[in-house]
């Protein structure tokens, strides 16, 4: 398979931001600590979450779908172990590592799989488990913990990993007392699973900001929670719109959590009318360089939307200087961006992009989820046909993305091979 572009269309008319995949994954996880039922709405369909469904089946819970809600039965887990296979699959599943230690004081798992993004190392995760009273042992990639009796602490993060915060929020559910993590991650992902885990009953403090207080829980309760918007979905359709000089109106996302993209949007020429829960962009002919981008934990500039931005960053005037801080090697999209005729040079965690550079028709290669979005954006604008394999990857991440592209008027079809 492979998604097939012709390029050249102005993208115009109004497109809904779906469920944010980084939310809704580690909420899929946070299920398991309760026997009972959760309804999650608004969740994507995604890969990566059929993923996650796979493997709360596995774990012995029950779930269904409907539509964009899915409710979970853990009240049937019987098991605490997760094959390689599965956790291989994306590098959310590492996070079911604390709810599971939680909900049954053992777990047996693999290293995580997820795009190749350079070293991504879990052992801020396992330190962090070992502070509260996990035994972990771990040899060749399988990873065995028993936590009988976790005691909350204070946990001092070196850096504020994601994944490493949802997963000590989630195992100090069951951790005597209370644990605080300093420097803890700010994303608005986890203030929507520390919102999902206050509604199951349990008491924190301080999600979105760098110290969160977790108490450890006595009775949880059943969950119905709606996914907050994918807000690295709506920073992509945002971009389209305005690397093509089209006019789109982007609903049903959360402004504030794409500050960071509309203001180097503006800066670089684009009118944007901001409301409450939408955004309408129009892009112009004269795009102008949008000066030095560096991705930084939240609230700075997210290292999702660093692909994308780089692609617009092609159809601006002048020298645009990208700085990757989160992931070893995140530039495995410039090979392919070049091959359609940009003009990117890469020196360690720096790129230099000259623009304003004519694209050209290809074919391209995708090789993880938010690059393989950036080669769309750029198929979009480039003169001629492009063809972009391992779609795959992008799949893992925005729910059918032909289709939203289409819905705006641009010539885009997935064709087999
Ligand atoms: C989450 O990944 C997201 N994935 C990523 O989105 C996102 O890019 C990243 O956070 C940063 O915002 C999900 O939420 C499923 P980290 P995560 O732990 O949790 C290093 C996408 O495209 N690190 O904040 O893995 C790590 O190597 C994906 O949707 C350690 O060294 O990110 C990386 O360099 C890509 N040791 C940096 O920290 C650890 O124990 C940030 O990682 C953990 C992380």
């Amino acid at each position: 398979m492979s998604l097939e572009v012709c390029g050249g269309k102005p993208l115009k008319g109004e497109i809904a931001v779906h469920g944010a995949k980084n939310s809704v994954l580690p909420i899929l996880s946070a299920t398991v600590l309760r026997a009972g039922v959760c309804v999650i709405e608004n969740c994507p369909c995604l890969r990566d979450v059929h993923s996650a469904i796979t493997i709360l089946e596995h774990l012995g819970c029950r779930v269904h779908r409907e539509g964009s809600t899915v409710t979970v039965d853990a009240s049937t887990l019987h098991t605490c172990s997760i094959p390689d296979a599965m956790m291989r699959e994306m590098r959310s599943s590492v996070i079911f590592l604390g709810a599971i230690l939680a909900r049954t004081g053992c777990a047996e798992l693999y290293l995580p799989g997820g795009c190749e993004l350079g070293n991504r190392p879990i052992d801020l995760h396992l330190s962090a488990l070992r502070c509260l009273g996990a035994e972990i042992e771990e040899e060749g990639g399988h990873i065995c913990c028993k936590a009988s009796c976790m005691v909350g602490r204070e946990i001092q993060l070196s850096f504020p990993s994601v994944g490493a915060t949802e997963n000590i929020m989630l195992a100090a559910t069951a951790a005597k007392g209370t644990t605080r993590i300093r420097n803890a991650a700010r994303e608005p992902e986890i203030v929507d699973l520390a919102c999902f885990l206050q509604k199951m009953g349990v008491s924190i403090r301080g999600a979105g900001t760098s110290e969160i207080e977790v108490d450890c829980v006595e009775k949880t309760q059943d969950v119905i929670h709606r996914v907050m918007p994918d807000r690295i979905v709506a920073a992509t359709y945002l971009i389209g719109a305005a690397m093509t000089g089209g006019d789109v109106l982007v609903c049903d996302l959360v402004p504030e959590h794409v500050a960071t993209v509309t203001a180097l949007l503006e800066c670089s020429g684009c009118n944007l009318d901001i409301d409450r829960d939408k955004i309408r962009v129009r892009g112009t002919e004269n795009l102008k360089s949008c000066g030095t981008i560096r991705t930084m934990p939240y609230p700075g500039f997210p290292t999702d939307a660093q692909a994308p931005l780089m692609a617009y960053a092609t159809q601006c005037a002048g020298t645009a200087v990208f700085v990757e801080n989160i992931f070893d090697s995140r530039y495995r999209h410039v090979s392919e961006l070049t091959r359609m005729g940009a003009n990117i040079q890469v020196v360690g965690r720096v790129a230099v992009v000259e623009g304003k550079s004519p694209l050209s028709g290809a074919n391209v290669s995708a090789s993880d989820l938010r690059g393989g979005a950036a080669l769309v954006l750029a198929a979009l604008c480039a003169d001629g046909v492009s063809r972009i394999s391992e779609e795959k990857y992008i799949d893992r991440g925005y729910e059918s993305i032909e289709n939203g592209f289409s819905k705006l008027g641009a010539e885009i079809i997935r064709k087999g091979e």
